[in-house]
């Protein structure tokens, strides 16, 4: 199978949801023109669509490589929560056999920052764009969902894996999902995702297993597999 299609518009939205996808260039010019001028203007004429669909492709395979090596995908249904163009889940769905639903925003902040975020503003996605690219990338459009979660009411059903790389708990507060997590998990079900409070969810769940640490980067997330609300 080859390698992902992105189109330059999904490319200038993925530099916002994945900011090491950006050369230290780009980088620099988002710094002098501000994010708002940079995304709807500057991006349009310095990014090279090419080597961001080939850099995101590269980036999205590491991460389904290291969760391999935690979870068994196979035949699962699956729930990504904030997971950005879903590159990662286009993956998942070329090697196993699974269905998914995806929960996201559908804005794009004016002033993106990454960290945590309190009141949950912050978000980067156009849900168009998001099924546009799951389909050009021959994701069945049998097998997903895509839910809003400003206006859509969510899914209501038990997932196996649920999976959320930068966004619960890394941008917003766990708490802003924890009932619905508890209403929609079974004793088995999977949940991934990157925090700096790694231990305070040892309280949460049962089992808690730290997968990577992200030793270089400024939050120092580290990324953990969880099951068994307590
Ligand atoms: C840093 S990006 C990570 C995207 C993707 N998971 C990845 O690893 O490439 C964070 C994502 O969380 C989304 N987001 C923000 N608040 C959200 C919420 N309450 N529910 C679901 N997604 C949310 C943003 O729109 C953005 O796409």
């Amino acid at each position: 199978m080859s390698k992902f299609h992105l189109e330059s518009k999904e490319a200038r939205l993925i530099i916002l949801q994945r900011i090491e996808l950006a050369t230290s260039f780009l980088k620099k010019i988002r710094k002098l023109f501000g994010r708002y001028i940079f995304s709807n203007y500057i991006s349009k004429y310095f990014l090279d669509t090419r080597s961001i669909e080939k850099k995101y492709y590269e980036l999205m395979k590491s991460e389904l490589e290291l969760l391999e090596n935690h979870i068994v995908f196979e035949n699962k249904r699956i729930l990504s929560i904030g997971g950005g163009l879903g590159g990662l889940e286009i993956l998942i769905a070329r090697k196993f056999d699974c269905s998914f639903s995806f929960i996201e925003k559908n804005y794009i902040s004016k002033k993106v920052k990454y960290g945590w975020d309190q009141n949950n503003k912050e978000a980067y996605n156009d849900l168009k764009l998001l099924e546009n690219f799951l389909i050009n990338n021959n994701m069945n459009k049998e097998k997903f969902k895509i839910f809003d979660y400003d206006k859509d009411i969510l899914p209501d059903e038990k997932f196996d894996i649920i999976i959320s790389l930068y966004s619960l708990d890394y941008h917003y507060d766990f708490d802003i999902y924890s009932k619905y997590l508890k209403k929609i998990c079974h004793s088995e079900t999977i949940l991934v995702f990157d925090t700096i409070k790694a231990d305070l969810y040892k309280k949460i769940f049962n089992r808690v297993q730290i997968i990577k640490k992200d030793d270089q980067t400024v939050h120092k997330s580290k990324r953990i597999v969880c099951n068994g609300f307590i």
